[in-house]
């Protein structure tokens, strides 16, 4: 019923903008544009961000925008997109509660001309997504790897006699960004885990038996009191590699809770966002990385996609191979994503202008 409701509604808009197109309202160069932009949730500081760069910059561009936050529920997002698009919006922005859920909404964006650019996520099973601004998300994941590399000294561990316990704290399975950052990570750590020298105590090492639906904290929490105490209870955690400063939230509980202590055998701790808390976790030590991801950056690659889109220009693009979302490979920008901890997050963050040194007090 809901659907026959809302086709009829499609119908009814199409008609409209063909009396529009006729020329018997307004002129569609002076009438202005409005962008519809879809984020997933306000749970996640990243997220806010990401959504007061995206309305600041198209603001300044004289866009008007339409903000809409879907709190990780995702028939929520599905009606979002459904809305905006009997509202008419020119253009729609998406970064997806689940990837794929979105398909028909999104035919029905395309049937109304609307283009469609991911944000951050990308839209799977459709053709009616344009670009796609991102990360490079297999990058993040290396990028982790690196840091426990080089933190704990791997490459020479085998020599030295060293091994490390591990356990894998990873993305969420209708998120693509989420394989794409395990890969990254094992692409570095699975030699180790191989010749010995990293050791899993609870096994779980794979995508399937390590992701987070939703990238809950909560569920993090709990899988790592879980480890602690079916498999560390004579042992010791050395390293929590985690996707998400979210998680990093949740170890830090777990951790305390089975009565880890900071400056005596705390682990190291990785991260991804480099929220406002995670970098005063890493400032106080309780947090040992994170993932730094300019979220200004990101905004102002895919303004510039809202941009050609709707004055039928070229956008900046910088990878035509890696995002292939069952139906096609989605051109896309990456932006870079850095490594901060202690020795850096002042020369990146606070005077690359993320954060104030008032806010980090
Ligand atoms: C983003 C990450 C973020 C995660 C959880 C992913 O899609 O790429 O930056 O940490 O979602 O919100």
């Amino acid at each position: 019923m809901k659907k026959t409701i809302f086709m009829l509604l499609v119908a009814l808009t199409m008609v409209n903008s063909l009396i529009f197109a006729n020329g018997q309202s307004e002129s569609s160069s002076t009438k202005q544009k409005v962008v519809g932009v879809c984020m997933p949730t306000q749970s996640s500081e990243r997220w806010i961000n990401d959504g007061a760069n995206m309305k600041k910059q198209l603001e300044a561009l004289g866009y008007k925008v339409e903000m809409q936050y879907a709190e990780d529920d995702v028939q929520a997002q599905v009606s979002q997109v459904e809305n905006l698009i009997v509202k008419k919006v020119d253009c729609l922005v998406v970064a997806a509660v689940d990837s794929s859920a979105l398909v028909n909404a999104l035919a029905i964006a395309k049937v109304n001309k609307i283009p469609v650019i991911a944000y951050d996520r990308l839209l799977m099973d459709t053709d009616a997504v344009s670009y796609y601004a991102t990360f490079d998300n297999k990058g993040v994941g290396t990028a982790i790897g690196d840091y426990i590399v080089k933190s704990k000294k791997l490459a020479t561990a085998k020599a030295d006699g060293k091994t490390y316990n591990i356990e894998f704290f990873m993305g969420s399975p209708d998120d693509n960004n989420a394989l794409f950052l395990y890969n990254g990570v094992m692409e570095v750590l699975q030699p180790y885990l191989d010749n010995g020298v990293l050791v899993c105590r609870s096994g779980r090492t794979s995508f399937q038996e390590t992701c987070i639906l939703r990238w809950s904290q909560e569920t993090a929490q709990q899988n790592c009191e879980n480890y602690l105490s079916g498999f560390y209870s004579n042992d010791h955690l050395d390293i929590a590699c985690s996707a998400f400063d979210g998680f990093a939230y949740g170890i830090k509980s777990a951790l305390m809770g089975a009565g880890y202590t900071l400056g005596e055998n705390w682990p190291l701790i990785t991260g991804q966002d480099a929220e406002l808390m995670a970098v005063k976790n890493i400032i106080s030590g309780y947090q040992t990385m994170s993932i730094y991801k300019d979220t200004r950056l990101l905004a102002q690659k895919c303004v510039s996609m809202v941009q050609a889109v709707l004055t039928g220009s070229k956008p900046e693009i910088n990878d035509t191979t890696q995002y292939n979302n069952h139906v096609l490979v989605v051109p896309s920008y990456l932006c870079t994503p850095i490594a901060v901890d202690k020795s850096n997050y002042q020369k990146i963050i606070v005077d690359g202008g993320y954060y104030t040194p008032d806010q980090l007090k």
